[in-house]
């Protein structure tokens, strides 16, 4: 014992100095069950160590050598390895028990050698699992606590939710040494896979991902035509899809004008529209977890029939002038609006002119020569449109009749006479001789060979079988003469000129008087004019 203090007291000195210092490395861990080495840093040597000493919390033996002899400590039958060329020192079956101080102390020639090393044992982590105050949650109502157990020593705890590490926040909070994570709010982004890693320095364990279910919505309801216009024609399909942020899935009702439709499914179908099928639209979702459900904007579909057989009818196939006329624009399917032109352009209406009835009714109060022409309604919806026109032609007249032709003619001369009338239809023309009916339905009058006797005042009157008007007759005096031309003709006209204004005059003070007998009593009537007119022309002649 005398020997050894001095070599105690140079071990003492290492030990103050450093843990785990001389021949041996510093802290070592180590598993239990597991095997242990302690090296020294020895060189390996042949010849044997005077003594060695390896001892456990600076006061169990291990084992001693001394003289070639091991002394091995009661504890460490069996379990140990004492390698004679380094003084190393392998431990084996370790049990928690062998946590504490190891040293070593070494006589190698004379000089003492010593080294000391703290072996931790550790349990090794297992039974790594995690438990969930429930699984199925709502977003926003409530909070939900995972906690993780786990077997083995000294462990310490981490959360991994997906990939990366769960830290703590407001909402997140880590407790029991980390091994309860609670979520405060759950968010429909807190569905994990969380998972626990469990670890101490010998071992790691993860435990397996636990899900969280988290129902939320229906939010963001949305609802979608396709096509996307609110317009439709009979016979269309259209689709109408409800889209709508929900876990789980939502269910869907449907409804138009308000009453609930037997489909159910986010997506609602309409083959082969009718109109009775138009009207609002929405969509509303339900979650069967939250209880929530959200209804959509409505969507207005409009079916509308096509616009076919568009049409304009006049009230009066044969417009008169100067009477109503009514333009009536028709079409079948779904009127929208009704657009008028005239001759190709939008139809201005003039002061005779009254739209009515939504431009259903061009009314002409009294309709105008000046309102000829081509009328066209254009018929809109829509989804489609139809046009159709009318070509108006007023009729009017007959007036301004006037009759062509010589005032005077030589003796067997052709006399040609024509008469003419502004009038819509063309106007038939009889002629009167002497106040007697001479020729029907004839603009001309053509005598040939002449005679005296055909001096005479012509009459023509203008008829106008649509109009029914007859026009006032217009008188031609005509002098048949036997002198050649010359000097008498420019001294006869000149003497006409004078006469015409007479006469003129007289016919139109007289006409009315003279044709009012003449229709009462013609052939007394008819006597006694040719003879005044006769009359007349006789002294022209001379
Ligand atoms: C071995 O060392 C321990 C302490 O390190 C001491 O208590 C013990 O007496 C020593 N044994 C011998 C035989 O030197
Ligand atoms: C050995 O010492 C350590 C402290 O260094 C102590 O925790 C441990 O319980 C001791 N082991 C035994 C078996 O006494
Ligand atoms: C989990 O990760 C998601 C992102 O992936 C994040 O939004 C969410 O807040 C995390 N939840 C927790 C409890 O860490
Ligand atoms: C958990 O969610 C992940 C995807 O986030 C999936 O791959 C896995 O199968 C889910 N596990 C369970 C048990 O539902
Ligand atoms: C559809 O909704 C509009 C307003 O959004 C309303 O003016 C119309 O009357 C509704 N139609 C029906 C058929 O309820
Ligand atoms: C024209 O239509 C109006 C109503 O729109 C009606 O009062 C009038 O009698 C019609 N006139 C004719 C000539 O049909
Ligand atoms: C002239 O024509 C009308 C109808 O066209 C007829 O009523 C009348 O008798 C005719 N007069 C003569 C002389 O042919
Ligand atoms: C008017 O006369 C024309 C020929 O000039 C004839 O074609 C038409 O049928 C007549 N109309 C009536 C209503 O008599
Ligand atoms: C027409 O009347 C005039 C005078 O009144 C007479 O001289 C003439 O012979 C008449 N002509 C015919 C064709 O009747
Ligand atoms: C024609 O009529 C006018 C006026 O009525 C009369 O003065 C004249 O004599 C007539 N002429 C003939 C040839 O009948």
């Amino acid at each position: 014992m005398a020997l050894l203090l001095p070599l105690l007291v140079v071990f003492v000195a290492f030990a103050s100095l450093t843990e785990g210092v001389g021949l041996l490395p510093d802290g070592l861990n180590a598993a239990v069950g597991e095997t242990v080495m302690f090296t020294t840093t020895l060189t390996p040597t042949e010849k044997p160590f005077q003594s060695v000493n390896w001892s456990f919390n600076f006061s169990t033996a291990i084992i001693i050598v001394m003289n070639s002899e091991n002394i091995i400590g009661p504890e460490y039958e069996g379990r140990i390895t004492f390698f004679t060329s380094t003084a190393s020192l392998e431990l084996r079956s370790l049990t928690l028990d062998d946590t504490g101080e190891y040293a070593v102390n070494i006589i190698q020639d004379g000089k003492p050698h010593s080294g000391r090393a703290t072996l931790v044992i550790y349990e090794k982590v297992s039974s790594v699992s995690v438990t969930s105050s429930s699984t199925d949650l709502v977003e926003f109502s409530g909070s939900v606590s995972l906690s993780c157990s786990a077997s083995g020593s000294s462990l310490s705890f981490l959360w991994l939710n997906g990939s990366s590490e769960v830290t703590a926040s407001d909402r997140v909070q880590l407790t029991d040494g980390g091994s309860s994570l609670t979520i405060i709010t759950v968010t429909r982004s807190d569905q994990g896979p969380f998972r626990c890693r469990v670890s101490n320095p010998v071992s790691t364990g993860t435990s397996d991902p636990v899900n969280l279910s988290i129902s939320y919505g229906p939010e963001n309801i949305n609802l979608i035509l396709s096509p996307s216009q609110g317009c439709f024609a009979v016979g269309s399909d259209i689709s109408l899809t409800c889209s709508v942020g929900s876990r789980p899935p939502a269910q869907f009702n449907w409804f138009l004008n308000g009453d609930q439709l037997l489909d159910t499914g986010s997506e609602l179908r309409l083959m082969n529209v009718q109109m009775s099928q138009s009207g609002n639209y929405s969509c509303q979702a339900f979650n069967s977890k939250t209880l929530r459900s959200q209804t959509s904007q409505p969507s207005t579909i409009t079916v509308l029939e096509k616009i076919s057989a568009a049409s304009v009818k006049p009230s009066t196939n044969l417009p008169v002038e100067g009477t109503s006329v009514n333009l009536t624009c028709e079409a079948s399917g779904s009127v929208f609006t009704r657009n008028w032109m005239k001759d190709g352009s939008d139809l201005t209406p003039t002061d005779n002119m009254i739209l009515s009835d939504n431009n259903r009714v061009l009314t002409f109060d009294t309709v105008n020569r000046k309102d000829n022409g081509e009328y066209f309604c254009q018929i809109s919806n829509p989804v489609s449109s139809d046009g159709a026109k009318y070509i108006m032609i007023v009729n009017y007249g007959p007036e301004n009749v006037q009759i062509k032709g010589p005032n005077e003619i030589n003796i067997k001369d052709t006399l040609k006479l024509t008469c003419s009338a502004e009038s819509t239809p063309s106007a038939r023309f009889t002629w009167f001789l002497n106040g007697t009916e001479i020729l029907n339905n004839s603009a001309e009058y053509i005598k040939e060979e002449v005679e005296f006797s055909d001096s005479a005042n012509y009459t023509c009157q203008a008829w106008n079988n649509i109009t029914e008007r007859t026009s006032s007759s217009v008188v031609h005096e005509l002098t048949v003469t036997d002198q050649p031309s010359g000097c008498a003709a420019g001294c006869i006209a000149g003497i006409l000129i004078t006469c015409c204004v007479i006469f003129t005059a007289a016919v139109g003070g007289g006409y009315y008087i003279y044709k009012k007998k003449f229709n009462k009593n013609p052939q007394k009537q008819n006597t006694e004019q040719e003879e005044n007119m006769y009359e007349n022309i006789s002294i022209t002649r001379k």
